[in-house]
């Protein structure tokens, strides 16, 4: 039989021009288009700007796009490259393929115990500071304190250096050049001037870790932190150049900060809405395992992956000529109440699965070969901060709350999260 086509054929569902057109007047954001062409277990999509964009959401088809045809599927420029420039999460082909190749195992189960005392030092630090906060009885913003744990305990991983607080302002400056990325696939690389200037301090401060990391490495043999690695990699591979270690420093910064971070304050979201959760999770670590699988359900940082079609080729019956994108959609994905009954309820008793879920279903880290380095290490930091956290203080938001999901290049609480902590009798 031969294969329909989305470029002449069209799918059944897919949305028609006017509907997208009446998207691109209100000037509504992306995710709205893609609630509006979202079809349950079909491949849907529209057309836009002369090109077909297909939406892909049932599990099946997330499988067959990330996970076996990884080679076929690509990413086409990524919308963070001026942030990230040439770093493992932009590269494409044999340099992205040597680049993973030279962390990977870093980043394995095994890789991360090599951190955990870094994990903990980080964690100590803001029980310590909701101690301080408990006897004196202030609210104030937790998104911040565990953004500052997660930029702690990435930026030590990396220089093997304890952060300091003028390091962390311009590390932390990196959200703002994140909120002014496109978030739509093709979106313009452009960016406005502060964050232009966020940038150079950012780049400022990794060219100084970069000296230092270079100045310790040649006085006392190979350390143990990303750093020396890069610079292991650099003696034998010349496209380790500065510039590129400066990437793949950025990178590691960017990916592993924001979204650990994000999630950790979801959770304080979802928990402060489900005191009864909050109770259970106290001193209990599986509790809290599945506390944090349930917010990477409802609220995926990644919440849309996107992928370009490198050649002629068909999806589920349906021809895909090359160039066409694939917008894959794990926030989306999440919600097939064919997977998860009644899937807009926080319930973290649906982890650990009773039994597996079908491939492609449950995607916060990816999957496929482009799946998130850092998987091991955002569970397990985010376990022991939530873990410690839950078992000493109770939690209770004093603030409008964090506000509604806004959906950027990454899913984020629109405000900060003002709370009380107390100390448990
Ligand atoms: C809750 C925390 C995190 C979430 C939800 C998350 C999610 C993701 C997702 C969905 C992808 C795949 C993107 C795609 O397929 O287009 C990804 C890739 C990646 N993540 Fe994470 N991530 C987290 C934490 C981290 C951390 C802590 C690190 C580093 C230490 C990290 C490093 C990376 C890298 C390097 C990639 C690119 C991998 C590649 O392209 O080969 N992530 N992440």
């Amino acid at each position: 039989m031969q294969a329909q086509c989305v470029t002449d054929g069209v799918p059944p569902d897919f949305l028609d021009d006017a509907a997208v057109a009446a998207w691109t007047v209100s000037g509504a954001p992306l995710v709205d288009l893609l609630r509006q062409a979202h079809v349950p277990g079909r491949l849907t999509g529209f057309r836009r700007g002369g090109r077909s964009a297909v939406l892909v959401t049932a599990p099946r088809h997330v499988h067959q796009v990330l996970g076996v045809g990884g080679d076929r599927y690509v990413k086409r420029s990524h919308r963070a490259r001026p942030l990230l420039g040439d770093g493992m999460l932009s590269a494409t082909g044999e340099a992205w393929r040597s680049q993973r190749r030279v962390l990977q195992a870093m980043f394995t189960r095994r890789g991360v115990q090599r951190w955990e005392h870094h994990i903990a030092g980080a964690a100590a630090c803001v029980v310590d500071r909701w101690a301080e906060r408990a006897r004196r009885g202030e609210p104030a913003d937790i998104a911040e304190d565990v953004q500052f744990f997660t930029v702690d305990t990435i930026w030590r991983s990396l220089t093997d250096r304890p952060l300091d607080r003028e390091t962390y302002l311009d590390l932390a400056a990196v959200q703002d050049i994140v909120a002014a990325l496109p978030a739509d696939v093709g979106g313009t690389a452009a960016l406005p001037p502060a964050a232009e200037a966020a940038l150079a301090a950012l780049d400022e401060q990794m060219f100084r870790a970069l000296a230092d990391a270079r100045a310790r490495h040649r006085a006392d043999g190979a350390g143990v932190s990303v750093l020396d690695r890069l610079l292991d990699a650099a003696a034998s591979d010349p496209a380790y150049t500065d510039r590129l270690i400066r990437d793949e420093l950025v990178t590691l910064l960017v990916a592993g900060y924001e979204s650990s971070a994000r999630t950790l304050t979801w959770a304080f979201v979802l928990l402060d809405r489900h005191p009864e959760v909050m109770e259970r999770a106290a001193g209990d670590a599986g509790a809290v395992e599945a506390v944090l699988s349930e917010t990477l359900r409802l609220y995926p940082t990644g919440w849309l992956l996107p992928r370009t079609a490198v050649a002629d080729g068909t999806l589920d019956g349906w021809a895909l000529p090359a160039g066409t994108d694939l917008l894959v959609c794990p926030y989306l994905t999440h919600r097939d109440p064919e997977v998860w009954p009644e899937p807009e309820a926080f319930d973290p008793g649906r982890f650990p699965a009773r039994s597996p879920l079908p491939p492609g279903a449950y995607l916060p880290f990816g999957i496929g070969p482009r799946a998130c380095l850092g998987t091991r290490f955002a569970m397990r930091e985010m376990e022991v901060l939530l873990g410690a956290l839950l078992a000493r203080f109770t939690v209770e938001t004093t603030g409008p709350g964090a506000g509604e999901p806004v959906f950027g290049i990454n899913l984020r609480p629109a405000g900060p999260l003002h709370a009380r902590v107390r100390e448990r009798p």
